[in-house]
């Protein structure tokens, strides 16, 4: 009989920094699916095959538990009985169920009234203890990275190594889904932190047989073992209220209704961008409007439901494709980053304007006119 799935640190125990001390806390994470879109390339008429890694199904719902799993289990080793993030809400989230597996104190600082409620409520069902600040994500960053010196608590934000350690397993994942690596990988960038891991994880698959390869000095663990030949490009997208690598800097004020990425200052700037530098791809940005009708497009021509943050890598894969940055038959894939379950009520604002929503007295005759009134 085949043993149950573990979780990512037990799929891929050779390649992360754990030992048999390590005492590993996990609830199943990663191994999500890629899934093929077949109606989005249809409708712009393209033959590249476009695939999305769905992180929302990850078990809080994002992909901050590949990154978890190793932070905690990693604090756990080290004797730490508390943790502490500032998050936009997933991180929260992971933070806060992983530290209730490990039997730990998380607290979790959020920017007051700028964070998605499923994700709130994820948090505080968890058993975090809250810490809303009147100030933005940034703000909570700063503060957070002052008061690990101050109280003994571990920082399980991306800046802690072992969330991106865990994050590129993401990269394994879909090299041995395909195969070989992509052409193109396409990512929503806020603090910067995945798109470095999925850069870490995709030059370890290759064996980092490349000469610009600069995260292990040349002496790649994985030399012997390569999954892959080639690395994808890597393409960052933001939102245009929120996009420090548009505008080469810091953004004072970030403001997007992608709340995931409403961040003006990423910990992992100098990480991501040698990641796009070393690849050849780019970074691009997005409106809420554009992030918005994506949302909406995944979800009713493809069935997969994210939150706005996650739909940016679609908008700039549908638009790198449609004007020609994208070459035909390129195999791109997507981060889809996180559930649309944790923000209902900016996907129901939207959908009740488009008007697919009616109310009517229960009898048989207003449901089929109802019915037969939209098949017409
Ligand atoms: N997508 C979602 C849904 C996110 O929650 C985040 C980050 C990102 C994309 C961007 O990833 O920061 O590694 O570049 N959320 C963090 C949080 C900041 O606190 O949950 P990144």
């Amino acid at each position: 009989m085949s043993s149950p799935y573990k979780g990512l640190i037990d799929r891929y125990r050779s390649r992360l920094p754990v030992s048999t001390d390590t005492p590993v806390i996990s609830l199943c994470e990663g191994d999500t699916p890629l899934i093929e879109l077949t109606n989005i390339p249809k409708e712009i008429g393209t033959s590249a095959r476009m695939y999305v890694k769905f992180e929302g199904l990850n078990p809080t719902g994002s992909f901050k538990d590949r990154g978890m799993t190793m932070a905690i289990s990693k604090a756990a080793e080290e004797g730490a009985r508390a943790v502490v993030c500032a998050s936009t809400g997933n991180t929260s989230a992971a933070a806060a169920a992983y530290a209730a597996k490990a039997g730990m104190t998380a607290f979790v600082l959020i920017p007051e009234g700028k964070i998605a409620m499923g994700k709130l409520a994820q948090a505080m069902m968890y058993g975090a203890v809250i810490i809303q600040i009147r100030g933005n994500f940034d703000d909570g960053m700063g503060l957070v990275k002052r008061i690990a010196d101050e109280a003994p608590v571990a920082i399980v934000n991306s800046i802690n190594p072992y969330r991106l350690q865990g994050q590129k397993t993401a990269a394994f994942e879909i090299v041995e889904a395909l195969g070989r690596a992509p052409d193109y990988h396409c990512i929503p960038v806020g603090n910067a932190g995945n798109i470095s891991g999925y850069w870490m994880g995709y030059s370890e698959a290759s064996g980092c047989n490349t000469a610009s390869c600069t995260l292990c000095d040349g002496n790649c663990p994985y030399l012997d073992q390569p999954l892959t030949q080639a690395r994808p490009r890597m393409l960052g997208y933001q939102a245009a209220g929120a996009a420090p690598f548009m505008r080469n800097g810091k953004v004072e004020n970030p403001e997007t209704v992608a709340t995931a990425i409403r961040i003006g200052n990423p910990q992992s700037f100098a990480l991501a961008k040698a990641a796009v530098d070393e690849s050849g791809g780019w970074f691009d940005e997005f409106t809420d409007d554009e992030i918005l009708a994506m949302q909406k497009r995944l979800a009713d021509r493809e069935g997969i439901f994210c939150e706005p943050a996650s739909a940016i890598s679609v908008c700039g894969a549908v638009r790198d494709i449609e004007n020609g940055r994208i070459g035909d038959g390129a195999l791109v894939t997507c981060t889809v980053t996180g559930n649309g379950l944790k923000d209902t009520d900016i996907a129901i604002q939207q959908c009740q304007k488009t008007g697919d929503f009616i109310t009517i007295d229960a009898e048989l005759d207003a449901v089929k006119s109802a019915i037969l009134g939209r098949l017409n």
